[in-house]
């Protein structure tokens, strides 16, 4: 009888370990834990300010804030002993609420720089193939496309480069319903091709819609860690710590 998938020396394919993180003498993360199957989405949710985007930050291994203490496995490699780029080139991959994109550089351009180095992940007709829209403008400046268009680029950046683990902080902000519609149907798509996501978001509905399970933070501790649909069900936990 195997028990090698119980034992304590075989993480899950993502899994964050009593994480602890600080800015500066500001003690925020305070021993996070949760586990993601491979190819589940994760939905982490809180109010403003319960520390979703440094849970992302520390997990994604950026100097602010530090990690103290705590572990971090993604597919049996050890993030917590990385720097941020040894850690994307793990297949870590966080696309940061302001997005990022590249002034001076067409749709196409942004892509093609993600490939420069190895490891490169989908190739760019795979990726217009998943996102017909950034096809359209591929020669348009990535900075002048609209919000969701700007979103799907961040995202098609981030497969472009071969990931596992698909970190994604607030994607649905400002973004008007049917743009979410567009973006949430990419995301099932990107899980079908068995990525893992994690998604912060303030609108809390949709991505508990999207997510398989969720974890919910306030004051930088786990309050919350169960399937999506307990916490659609259970409006005590929503109004406690979601406010909706
Ligand atoms: N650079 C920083 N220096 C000091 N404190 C910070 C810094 N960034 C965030 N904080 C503090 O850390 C706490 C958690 O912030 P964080 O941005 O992680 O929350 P959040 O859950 O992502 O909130 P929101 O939903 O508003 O994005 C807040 O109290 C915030 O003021
Ligand atoms: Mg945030």
């Amino acid at each position: 009888m195997s028990q090698t998938e119980n034992t304590p020396s075989a993480p899950a394919y993502f899994s964050v370990s009593d994480l602890h993180a600080y800015y500066g003498e500001s003690y925020i993360v305070q021993g996070v834990s949760f586990d993601v199957k491979e190819g589940e989405i994760l939905a982490l949710l809180g109010r403003n300010g319960a520390g979703k985007t440094s849970t992302l930050r520390a997990i994604a291994r950026l100097d602010d804030p530090q990690m103290t203490h705590g572990e971090v496995w993604l597919d049996h490699q050890p993030l917590h002993e990385m720097r941020a780029y040894q850690a994307a080139q793990a297949g870590c991959s966080l696309v940061p609420e302001d997005r990022r994109i590249i002034a001076g550089l067409t749709v196409e351009e942004n892509l093609q720089l993600a490939q420069i180095v190895e490891p490169v992940g989908w190739p760019l007709k795979r990726l217009y193939e998943l996102f017909p829209r950034l096809k359209e403008r591929r020669k348009q400046e990535g900075v002048t496309l609209s919000g969701g268009e700007q979103q799907m680029l961040a995202i098609a950046r981030a497969l472009a480069r071969d990931i596992k683990v698909l970190l994604l902080d607030e994607p649905y902000e400002g973004l008007a319903p049917v743009i979410v519609d567009e973006i949430e149907k990419t995301l099932n798509l990107i899980k079908e091709q068995g990525i893992t996501t994690v998604i912060v978001e303030q609108n809390a509905l949709r991505a508990l819609a999207l997510a398989d399970r969720a974890v919910i933070l306030d004051t930088g501790t786990v309050v919350f860690d169960g399937l999506a649909s307990e916490v659609l069900e259970n409006d005590e936990l929503r109004a406690e710590y979601l406010a909706i």
